[in-house]
């Protein structure tokens, strides 16, 4: 029997085609794994009306972690005109597999590395290196969401002060998305950042809230990281608001160790992070829980390459040596990236982002090539 179990997820589009190249380098890697297909994406929710059918999550459920590529996603009445013909009028209603599976498996951690290395021709600074911290489970996107406004919490809500400026408006009329924050979630989120930060040597934790204006929430969150950072002293400790963050990112990149922030703070930061290192070609990501783990590049489907290789495959690449690292198969993880480092260094095989012509899959066997020391 193989040491480890795997789930294989590719979904979507150009999802598969970097799937093929992470499995190209684990095979040269040699590592003993087995790697179990699953079914999820666009095609399951057409033909089932389930684009994340209960057999994958129970395949998952007998595996020791997940390695995702992308899945194509679209708005509700799109989603719905496209379903097979005996599952229209049904009420199935798309919902983001992605989003479920975080929230089913308790993946509370999003985790972001933002490095550039050194030769990429797409970094905005060469010495940016810096890891976000995302929430993944609750705040704004916790799904809690109303519309229109059922009469019950409209008369809740109505006896707040500052509800008087909607006082003239219909239920109908007005939406309204909870963003939910819970003690646990704040302590957990914070407590892996800085569990991080001490094990890799890192230097400087920043929680990114807006404490200001979002009181009760970004309050919670900050008072958290606060007592938690007095059990860190040797590492620095401070606090940014959002939007500050976001000109400093620009201004200042190389100044950032260790973000940490809520759910959709720490997506949009992430996103603006990854741009200044390469982009989507090279933004990967681990979503990881108490006991389990999801690795994806943080790129959609790109229908338009989809099956052509052409798209970079170093952020499904760099999202595997994370699951490696997960693993803890630490040495194997450090020689994959560092060929990560050397192929981007080198300026000789590269895909079309990079200025290069080079394919999903000769970037790939480069990769393999000096991740296992063959000429
Ligand atoms: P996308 O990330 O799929 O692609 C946008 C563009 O970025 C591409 O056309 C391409 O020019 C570039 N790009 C993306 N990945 C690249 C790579 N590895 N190398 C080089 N260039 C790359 O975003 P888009 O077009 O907004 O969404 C397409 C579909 O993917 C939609 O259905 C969307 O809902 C879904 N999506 C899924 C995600 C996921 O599975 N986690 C995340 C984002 C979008
Ligand atoms: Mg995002």
């Amino acid at each position: 029997m193989a040491k480890y179990r795997i789930a294989w997820l590719p979904g979507d589009g150009i999802g598969r085609d970097v799937m093929e190249a992470a499995r190209l380098v684990l095979d040269a890697l040699k590592l003993d794994a087995e790697y179990i297909p699953g079914d999820i994406g666009w095609d399951f929710w057409r033909t089932e009306g389930n684009p994340f059918p209960e057999r994958t999550k129970q395949m998952m459920r007998e595996t020791d972690c997940a390695l995702f590529g992308a899945i194509t996603s679209k708005p509700r009445d799109e989603a719905a005109a496209e379903l097979a013909p005996h599952l229209q009028g049904k009420n199935y209603s798309y919902y983001s597999p992605i989003v479920a599976i975080r929230q089913e498996f308790n993946l509370h951690t999003n985790l972001r590395p933002c490095k550039a290395y050194p030769g990429n021709p797409l970094n905005y600074r060469d010495d940016i290196d810096l890891v976000v911290f995302r929430e993944n489970t609750e705040g704004l996107y916790s799904g809690v969401e109303f519309h229109p406004l059922p009469a019950d919490l409209r008369a809740i809500l109505d006896a707040h002060p500052k509800m008087r400026r909607f006082a003239s408006m219909r239920n109908e009329e007005l939406a309204v998305s909870l963003r939910i924050f819970s003690e646990l979630g704040c302590e957990t989120i914070i407590r892996q950042a800085f569990a991080y930060a001490n094990k890799h040597g890192r230097k400087r934790v920043t929680v990114v809230e807006k404490p200001n204006v979002i009181r009760d929430t970004s309050g919670m969150m900050v008072r958290t990281a606060r007592r938690i950072a007095r059990e860190y002293p040797q590492l620095a400790y401070d606090e940014a608001n959002v939007d500050a963050m976001c000109m400093w990112l620009i201004k200042n990149p190389q100044e950032f160790d260790v973000l940490v922030t809520s759910n959709m703070f720490g997506d949009i930061v992430s996103d603006l992070a990854g741009q200044l290192v390469g982009g989507l070609g090279f933004a990967c990501s681990a979503n990881i829980g108490d006991d389990y783990a999801l690795f994806e590049p943080t790129h959609g489907s790109a229908p338009k390459y989809s099956g052509k290789y052409k798209v970079n495959p170093m952020a499904m690449l760099l999202s595997t040596r994370l699951m490696l690292e997960w693993l803890g198969e630490v040495e194997m993880a450090s020689r994959l990236e560092n060929a990560i480092a050397a192929v981007i260094a080198e300026d000789k095989v590269r895909t079309y982002d990079m200025g290069g012509s080079s394919s999903t899959l000769e970037v790939a066997e480069e990769v393999a090539r000096k991740a296992t020391g063959a000429s």
